[in-house]
């Protein structure tokens, strides 16, 4: 197999995780779980979104969250933003990194920021333009890549234009997701291909759920592909509120796990990593599904943190 030596984990646990969750997380327990997860090695991580508080009602106190964490060098936060304002919001909030977002389907994108494919992209220009004179790193999450729960089959030559699109924005990162869970490695491994024909492998990103239990999967023909970077949520937590049955985003802990087993490092620590996990359950007051969390690794060899 040829595998990476090294993959760089995004962390989308406080944001994705807590947005769909029925308990509304107290702004101080989504502080704890930022600042636990950067203290287990987390490097990049999407702390929260700058949307609207009535699409989004738990992650309505964004400024107040990324007020109260204390930051740690080295750590990129990132939010989330759908438009001008929420760019405005999130460069008072000192953000490092902003996270444009659309889906891949007309219906999924409609549903889930109000506007058509070309709207959104129309938007984005702009939001692209301003973040960059902020001296601000741009990802953009491409929703509904590998399948449409309104729509069924998306056409990979639609991934491809808009990726393309959004790469000459000025994006410097596509994070292709899997919004619900339908995609499969051989499928993974053909969309990677075919992408990275018109966009460098260095500037796209996995972004999996475990919705019918591939994600880890997918993650292994990700990394067979030669794509380095992939979004996990700790815990398993999240969804997306938009798309029917998005429940599970792949677990960190279980991604972290197997790539120490395999021999691909990360820097995350793992134990610290499975503490997070137990936090998040403690605030969203409900078992999670992740399966290292309850086992445990199957070795301590592969808890160590590499890089500190
Ligand atoms: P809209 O209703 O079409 O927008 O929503 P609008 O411009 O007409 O504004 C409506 C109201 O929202 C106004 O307030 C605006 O001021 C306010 P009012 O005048 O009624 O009092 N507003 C805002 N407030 C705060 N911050 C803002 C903002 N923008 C407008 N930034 C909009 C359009 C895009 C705003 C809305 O649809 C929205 O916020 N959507 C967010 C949906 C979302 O966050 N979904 C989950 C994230 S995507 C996801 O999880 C998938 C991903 O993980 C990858 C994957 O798994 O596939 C990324
Ligand atoms: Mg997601």
């Amino acid at each position: 197999m040829h595998l990476p030596e090294e993959v760089t984990i995004c962390e989308v646990g406080p944001r994705d995780g807590l947005q769909n969750e029925r308990v509304n997380v107290p702004t101080a327990g989504k502080i704890r779980l930022i600042e636990a997860l950067a203290e287990a090695g987390i490097r990049v991580m999407e702390a929260t979104s700058f949307v609207s508080p009535k699409w989004i009602p738990n992650l309505a106190d964004a400024e107040d969250t990324l007020a109260g964490v204390r930051r740690r060098e080295g750590v990129t936060y990132a939010a989330l933003v759908p438009n001008l304002k929420g760019l405005e919001r999130a460069v008072a909030a000192k953000v490092d990194e902003v996270v444009i977002f659309m889906s891949a389907s007309e219906s999924h994108n409609q549903k889930n920021i109000n506007k058509s494919i070309a709207q959104a992209l129309e938007t984005y220009r702009e939001v692209v333009a301003r973040a960059k004179d902020a001296g601000l790193r741009l990802k953009a999450a491409l929703s509904t890549c590998f399948g449409c729960p309104y729509e069924g089959d998306v056409n990979p030559s639609v991934v491809v234009r808009i990726s393309e699109a959004l790469i000459a924005m000025g994006v410097d990162e596509v994070g292709i997701s899997d919004t619900t869970g339908m995609a499969n490695p051989r499928q993974v491994h053909a969309m990677v291909s075919q992408v990275a024909e018109r966009i460098p492998l260095e500037n796209l990103s996995l972004h999996f759920h475990d919705t019918r239990g591939a994600g880890l999967a997918n993650v292994l023909a990700g990394l067979e592909a030669g794509v380095t970077v992939y979004d996990g949520s700790v815990g398993g937590l999240g969804g997306c509120p938009y798309a029917k049955g998005a429940t599970g985003n792949i677990a960190t802990e279980d991604l972290v796990h197997m790539l120490h087993e395999m021999g691909v490092e990360t820097g995350v620590d793992l134990l610290k990593l499975i503490e997070c996990a137990k936090l998040a359950q403690d605030l969203v007051g409900r078992p999670l599904d992740a399966r290292v969390s309850k086992v445990g690794p199957v070795n301590h060899r592969c808890s160590g943190a590499v890089h500190g």
